[in-house]
């Protein structure tokens, strides 16, 4: 590592899906698992970085990677900013809900006797957005986008509107990659620049290829 390619850097890296509170013992969530947000902080640990990860799920990981445990969409916002400033890179791996219940239950909701129980949500912040709108010249914003359809279309515009420098688009209408399965495959867009397309592999192969471009990117 005292060699790797990110030798020097702060990477910052968010992983999991958040949680978002209905009363004290229910959430909302998806079905993301963590496994790619890991996988990247290892494999920027590997290649010599200074890493933190913030994440809403304990998985295993290296000793040398300061991990934030948070659940909530607005409490990973408050630790990404809280940490923002000091990083030169922040990829933003988790499966943010876009919406959390407006007044979750101080205690735990009882069953009323009516059939309906009627939730109000309300918009969550965009975290990468947040950033992305708030860098400063040399550091490097990196954003994925889960699609079904129309990956690249919804790629590029997620660069232009998250103010992001690499969006990595990965397909998650099928089983075998994207949420919760131990492989992935995906295509890594920038600003002008030939797409670039990282074949289906375990999760944490595919981590060090990412590694390797986003190095490549900041030199
Ligand atoms: O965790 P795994 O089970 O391993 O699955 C991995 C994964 C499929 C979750 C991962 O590879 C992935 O695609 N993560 C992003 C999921 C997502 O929320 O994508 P999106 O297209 O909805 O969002 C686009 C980008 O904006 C993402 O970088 C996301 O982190 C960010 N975002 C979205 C909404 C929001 N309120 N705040 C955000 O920061």
């Amino acid at each position: 590592a005292e060699h790797g390619s990110l030798h020097g850097k702060n990477i910052l890296i968010t992983a999991g899906g958040t949680r978002e509170a209905i009363d004290p013992v229910r959430y909302i969530s998806n079905r993301s698992s963590g496994k790619m947000g890991y996988a990247l902080a290892q494999a920027a640990a590997e290649a010599g970085a200074k890493v933190t990860l913030i994440a809403t799920q304990i998985r295993h990981l290296p000793y040398s990677v300061s991990l934030i445990k948070v659940e909530s969409a607005q409490e990973m916002l408050q630790a990404v900013q809280d940490q923002f400033p000091q990083q030169d890179i922040f990829i933003s791996a988790a499966a943010v809900s876009d919406y959390r219940i407006v007044h979750p239950a101080k205690e735990k909701i009882k069953k009323t006797g009516k059939n309906d129980l009627t939730l109000v949500l309300q918009q969550n912040p965009d975290i990468l957005a947040d950033a992305g709108s708030h860098k400063t010249g040399h550091q490097f914003v990196v954003g994925f986008a889960a699609e079904t359809q129309n990956l690249a279309v919804y790629a590029q515009e997620k660069l232009v509107k998250k103010h992001a420098d690499m969006i990595i688009a990965n397909d998650v209408s099928s089983t075998a990659s994207g949420f919760n399965s131990d492989q992935n495959q995906v295509t890594i867009f920038q600003n002008k620049k030939t797409a670039i397309t990282l074949p289906l592999q375990d999760k944490q192969k595919l981590a060090r290829g990412i590694m390797t471009e986003i190095s490549n990117s900041i030199q």
